[in-house]
This record gives structure tokens, C-alpha cells and sequence, in this order.
């Protein structure tokens, strides 16, 4: 019996995905040999271990498979370690925390507002907030990490750990940097390239491989493998502990993990294939110019963006000039089928659920192979879906929030404007198959 409840689901998000327009950044579009791995006899198997180092038996081809995965990330990503059993992003941050701090220890990230991640110490609500004494830097009134600022608060909290990596910073790196604030304070320095993997390894972002200890990656996003995650251990950060990467390794099963998962293992040894390929540093490098071209739309179309613009993948909309709301600017657009999230903007002054931004991102879009032509399309789009919808201002009182969006949605729901665009991006997507 099949359960078309779940298949017809399966298909309509298939088709979803296949007639908006995806600009959420993190997301990508996997490819089918990616998604072949994924779906395969592979996710029968149990392997807690390491290859050659396994509690079950008949995990010979598994070893073959991990051992795979890991020897190209080291090739890829020119490190002598590599961990590749991580279920996700965070459980690796946290493994990472778990190898080299102590309860207690002090780490140092990104606020979440600024654009760091929730794993880097945000605090009260996240496991390395709790386990861990959190200090956290935060982003310029120009949007930018002033690394002088950085260094500064480094010096009078001595943190152990130093996390530089964002999920909504539309800037580059300067790694040496970051090794020059973390080596003052003796502090290791854990690069978290969750976003920007694929643009570290296609050439479009500089490597943190030379200055980090240790580097954590999402496989999902930019670097268009299955979702999961690898930890990368520097010979930098062999250097300072020759034991690093038996720590991790330690960190991750038995520590916090079970069995790897090996189905995405070998999802993720085939997004490293093809990742090596020549095609790929293309993709990068297009991935890049379009999210300029997309953000010098948005700019001319009388938008703001966080920094002024972008040097890698993604840009952050501040839409407080407009006096607009990101929740009701990303449902608009939803309607007229394109997909963004709303995010705070830094210093932003209203409360995280009704954020006053938007966050853009060119990965999955530039997947399905457009380009500049299309950047403009779909910036002018969404300059015409902001303008629409920007006399819907948050009411001040939480009386008046009361009802509030659900009202705005069904206005939405018959906005003309919106319908007439969704009908545009359809004709588009079709053009772009999947
Ligand atoms: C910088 C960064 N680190 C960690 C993570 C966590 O990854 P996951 O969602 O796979 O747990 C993310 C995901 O958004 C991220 O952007």
C-alpha cells in the first residue's frame, strides 16, 4: 500500500520549489546524485565508529564511503583532518566547544543580531549561552565588524574561543586578522564557513585554512550538499595540540553522537566530487557577481542595504527608511513567489518577530543557472513587492498587534499586484528547470 498522503506532499513541495524563486541563502538545490545518495540502502546501515574502528559489523563498504568523503574534504579544503560525522551545523559547533573548552570556558561570537549564529553563544536559550561564559562583539552602526572593536573586548574578557563566521553578513573575511586578535589572547579561533564553504572552495572567498585552529562547516548550503556538517582541523590547529583532531573525533561520537548517518556521508562525499570540478569554481564566482547585480537593483530601485551591498552570496535589506516590516515584506513576496526570510537588521529596534529586514541570498537561484539578466527581473520585482506593501506599519501598542498580520495576509492574499508578479515568476521558473 503506498502512503499517498506523504508522496502528494513530497510531489507539491517538489513542484514548490520548482516554480518560486528560492532566495534564502542557506538553501540550494542538491543535485540528483546528491539526492540519489540520500534516498539509498545506505540509511539501512548502523556504524558507530570511525572506518576501520566500528561497534557493528558489516561496515566494510561504509568504511570505504567515509573514508572517501573524508580524503576529499582534505583534498578540497587542503587540511590534515577532517570529521565529516556531524548530523548538522549546530552539533558540530557544539562538538567543537565540547573537543576544546570546558564547562565554564569563555567563548566569543557574533551577536545573533548582528548576524552571527545562535551556536556561537547566543545567550540563555542556547546550549553554548548556558554551558559556557558568553561575550559577544557585535557589528558597527555601518553594519561592518570593526575587528579593532573586536580585538579590544578579546583583550579585557580573554575568551578561549573565538568564533568568526555569520548567517547574515553580506562581507569577506580577513582571516589574518582574526588569527592576529585570537593568537594576542591566546584564544583559539574556530572559523565557521557554514555559509561561504562554497565560495572557499570554488575561489570566490579567501580561505581561513592558513589562519583558523579548526573549521566548522554546514554541507548544505553554498557548498550544495546534503544537509549536514563537517569539522576541518588545521595543521595550524595540530600545531598548538597534536591531539586536536582525536579530541574532535571524540567530541562527536562518543560525546555527543550516536551512529553517523551514512546515507548523508556518502551525499556528502558526492557534493565534494562535485565540488572539485572546474564547473564549480564557476558556479562560485557566479553565485558572487549575481548577488552584486541583484543588489545593485535593489539600490536603484531606492532600497538599503546592511554595508551598502555585498561581497559575497547574500545582502541584508533594511527596510527602515520604508517603515516597512520584514515579516509582511517577506509574506508579500511569498505571495507573488519569492521565498526570503525576514532578519533583523544590527541595532534594529524592533522586537525579532516583527524584524525591520529581509535577508537575500543568490545560491539556489544562480543553481538553476540564471544570471544578470534575471538579477535585475527579480530585484525590480521585489522593489515593486516592498513599495506595495510599505503603509503596513507595526502598530505600537500589543492591543493593536493583536490581529494585526492576520489582516494584512488576507489583504495580501487578494493584492493584484502581488497575483500579477507570482504569474511573471512562474513563466521564469519555467525557463530555469530544476
Ligand atoms: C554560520 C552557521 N553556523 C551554524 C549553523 C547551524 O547549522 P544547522 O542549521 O545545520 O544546525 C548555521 C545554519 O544556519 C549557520 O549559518
Amino acid at each position: 500500500m503506498t502512503d499517498t498522503m506523504l508522496t502528494d506532499l513530497v510531489a507539491r513541495e517538489t513542484s514548490r520549489q520548482e516554480e518560486t524563486i528560492t532566495l534564502i541563502p542557506s538553501e540550494n538545490y542538491t543535485s540528483r546524485a546528491v539526492r540519489e545518495a540520500l534516498g539509498s540502502a545506505l540509511t539501512n546501515k548502523y556504524s558507530e565508529g570511525y572506518p576501520h574502528k566500528r561497534y557493528y559489523q558489516g561496515n566494510t563498504i561504509i568504511d570505504e564511503i567515509e573514508d572517501i568523503a573524508i580524503d576529499r574534504a582534505k583534498k578540497l579544503f587542503g587540511v590534515p583532518h577532517v570529521n565529516v560525522q556531524p548530523y548538522s551545523g549546530s552539533p558540530a559547533n557544539a562538538a567543537v566547544y565540547m573537543a576544546l573548552l570546558s564547562p565554564g570556558d569563555t567563548i566569543m561570537g557574533l551577536k545573533l543580531s548582528g548576524g552571527g549564529h545562535l551556536t556561537h553563544g547566543h545567550p540563555d536559550i542556547t546550549f553554548s549561552g548556558t554551558f559556557f561564559r558568553s561575550v559577544q562583539y557585535d557589528v558597527s552602526p555601518d553594519g561592518r565588524i570593526d575587528t579593532e572593536d573586536v580585538a579590544a573586548l578579546a583583550r579585557k574578557e580573554k575568551p578561549k574561543i573565538i568564533v568568526v563566521g555569520t548567517t547574515a553578513y553580506p562581507r569577506i573575511f580577513d582571516w589574518e586578522k582574526w588569527r592576529a586578535i585570537a593568537d594576542d589572547v591566546g584564544a583559539f579561533l574556530l572559523a565557521d564557513i557554514s555559509h561561504i564553504a562554497g565560495l572557499v572552495v570554488g575561489g570566490a572567498h579567501p580561505s581561513p585554512v592558513p589562519y583558523a585552529d579548526v573549521i566548522m562547516t554546514t554541507t548544505h548550503k553554498t557548498l550544495r550538499g546534503p544537509r549536514g556538517a563537517m569539522i576541518l582541523v588545521t595543521e595550524r590547529g595540530l600545531a598548538k595540540d597534536p591531539a586536536m583532531g582525536e579530541k574532535i573525533d571524540k567530541a562527536v561520537f562518543p560525546g555527543l553522537q550516536g551512529g553517523p548517518h551514512d546515507n548523508v556521508t556518502a551525499g556528502i562525499a558526492t557534493a565534494l566530487f562535485e565540488a572539485s570540478q572546474p564547473e564549480f569554481r564557476v558556479y562560485a564566482q557566479n553565485i558572487v557577481s549575481n548577488a552584486k547585480v541583484l543588489a545593485s537593483t535593489l539600490i536603484e530601485g531606492g532600497l538599503t542595504l546592511t554595508t551598502g551591498g555585498t561581497d559575497n552570496h547574500l545582502m541584508v535589506v533594511d527596510l527602515r527608511p520604508q517603515h516597512a516590516i520584514g515579516n509582511i515584506v517577506a509574506e508579500a513576496l511569498e505571495r507573488a513567489n519569492i521565498v526570503v526570510n525576514k532578519n533583523s537588521v544590527p541595532h534594529d529596534t524592533n522586537p525579532p518577530f516583527y524584524p525591520s529586514g529581509i535577508r537575500i541570498g543568490t545560491p539556489a537561484i544562480t543553481t538553476r543557472g540564471m544570471g544578470e539578466k534575471e538579477m535585475n527581473i527579480i530585484g525590480n520585482w521585489i522593489v515593486e513587492v516592498v513599495r506595495e506593501v510599505s503603509h503596513y506599519h507595526l502598530p505600537e501598542t500589543k492591543e493593536g498587534r493583536r490581529g494585526f498580520l492576520s489582516t494584512v495576509k488576507k489583504e495580501l492574499e487578494q493584492n493584484v499586484k502581488l497575483k500579477q508578479i507570482a504569474h511573471e515568476v512562474a513563466v521564469l521558473c519555467r525557463r530555469f528547470p530544476l
